[in-house]
C-alpha cells in the first residue's frame, strides 16, 4: 500500500512546550489519516535536507502531511520543508511554501495586506520618524516568531523612541518590529479548505476574565502555554458571534476569505484579529498551517462546526 508521510521537524533536546506541541499534532493527524485508510510513516527532518530528500525518495509517499514548524529550532527556515517537497514534486497537505514564507514574515505580510487595502495595524519605524500619533501605544512583536514567543505585557510601549530603544537593548536576541496596539476584543478565526473553497469556521472570541484594569489584554506566551499561569486560566474561547452580532461576524468572515485568497492559503489556516473600540477590525496575523492539536483554536472551531477530525482531514487532503 502507498504510504503517507507525516513530516515533522526534529525536536531539540531542550525543547520548550511550544516546540513539543508538534508531537501532539502528529498524533491527531496520524489517527485521522489511519481512519481514512492511509498507512502513515513519521519522518523527522532537521536542517540536512539532502538526507530528508533521500528518505522521501525511498518511501515514495502518495503525499506528505507537512507539520514542519522550524528546522534546527529556527522558525525562519519553516518554508524550506515544503519548498523541498515542491522541488521533489511530492504533493503535500497544507499551505504552499510561498504562503508559509510570506505569512511567516510578519512585516512583509503586513505590508502586503496594507497595500491590498486590508486592515492591518500601522507599523512604526521608530528609528526614522516620530509616531504619527504620540498618544498611541505600540506592541513589540518578533518578526519571525510564532506561538506568542517573545510576547509579554512589557512589550506594550508608548510612542517614545527612547523607551523603544531600551526595550530593544533588553532583548538583543530577537528582532522586533513595532505595530499600533489595538485595545479591544480579540478573535482567532479558523478557515478550512476543501473542494468547495475556503469555509470560515465558527468564530470564537477570546474573553479575558477578571483581568486587572491595568493588565494588558493580550495572549502572550503564558496565556498560550503555561497552564498554571493567571493568563492561561483567565482566557477563554467563547463561540456564538454569528447569532449575537451577525454583521460583525460577516465583516470578519469576509476579511478571512480575503486573506485566504491574497496569500494563496490551502488546507487550513487561522487569522488572528482584533476589533477596536469603534468596531473596526484589524488583522494581527495570518497563520498558514496553524496548530492542529486538540487544545488549540483550530481544533476547537472544527468541533464547534460539528466536524469530526477525520472529516476535517478529508477536507484538508482535498486541497492537496
Ligand atoms: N497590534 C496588536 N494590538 C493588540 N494586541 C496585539 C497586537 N498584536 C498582537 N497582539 C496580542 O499578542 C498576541 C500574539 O500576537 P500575534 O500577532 O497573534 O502573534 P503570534 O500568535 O504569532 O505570536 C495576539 O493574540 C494579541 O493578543
Ligand atoms: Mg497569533
Amino acid at each position: 500500500m502507498e504510504k503517507v508521510v507525516i513530516l515533522i521537524n526534529a525536536i531539540s533536546v531542550a525543547a520548550a512546550e511550544d516546540e513539543l506541541d508538534v508531537l501532539d499534532q502528529a498524533c491527531v493527524v496520524e489517527k485521522a489519516l489511519e481512519d481514512l485508510g492511509y498507512e502513515t510513516v513519521r519522518l523527522f527532518t532537521g536542517i540536512n535536507l539532502a538526507e530528508t530528500s533521500e528518505k522521501l525518495l525511498k518511501i515514495k509517499p502518495l503525499f506528505v502531511f507537512n507539520l514542519v514548524e522550524s528546522l534546527d529550532g529556527d522558525g525562519k527556515l519553516i518554508h524550506l520543508a515544503p519548498a523541498l517537497l515542491e522541488h521533489l514534486k511530492i504533493p503535500y497537505a497544507g499551505c504552499p511554501a510561498e504562503s508559509i514564507y510570506v505569512t511567516g514574515n510578519k512585516t512583509l505580510s503586513k505590508r502586503i495586506m496594507i497595500a491590498e487595502g486590508l486592515p492591518a495595524p500601522e507599523l512604526w519605524d521608530f528609528s526614522k520618524k516620530q509616531s504619527s500619533d504620540p498618544s498611541a501605544l505600540y506592541i513589540a512583536k518578533p518578526v519571525m516568531e510564532d506561538a506568542s514567543v517573545g510576547i509579554e505585557d512589557e512589550n506594550i510601549l508608548p510612542a517614545d523612541q527612547e523607551k523603544i530603544r531600551e526595550f530593544q537593548k533588553a532583548h538583543p536576541e530577537i528582532s522586533y518590529f513595532f505595530e499600533r496596539y489595538i485595545p479591544g476584543r480579540e478573535f482567532n478565526i479558523s478557515v478550512l479548505g476543501g473542494d468547495k473553497g475556503p469555509e470560515v469556521l465558527p468564530i470564537p472570541e477570546i474573553i479575558f476574565e477578571e483581568y486587572p484594569y491595568d493588565k494588558p489584554r493580550i495572549i502572550g506566551y503564558q496565556a498560550k502555554w503555561d497552564e498554571d499561569s493567571f493568563e492561561y486560566k483567565h482566557t477563554n474561547r467563547v463561540f456564538g458571534l454569528e447569532t449575537k452580532e451577525p454583521q460583525l461576524a460577516e465583516k470578519l468572515r469576509k476579511i478571512c476569505v480575503d486573506c485566504w485568497n491574497l496569500f494563496g492559503l490551502k488546507g487550513f489556516a487561522r487569522v488572528d484579529l482584533r476589533v477596536d473600540e469603534s468596531g473596526n477590525p484589524w488583522i494581527l496575523e495570518v497563520n498558514a498551517n496553524p496548530c492542529l492539536s486538540e487544545d488549540a483554536g483550530f481544533y476547537a472551531a472544527t468541533s464547534e462546526a460539528g466536524y469530526s477530525f477525520t472529516e476535517v482531514m478529508k477536507r484538508i487532503i482535498e486541497d492537496v
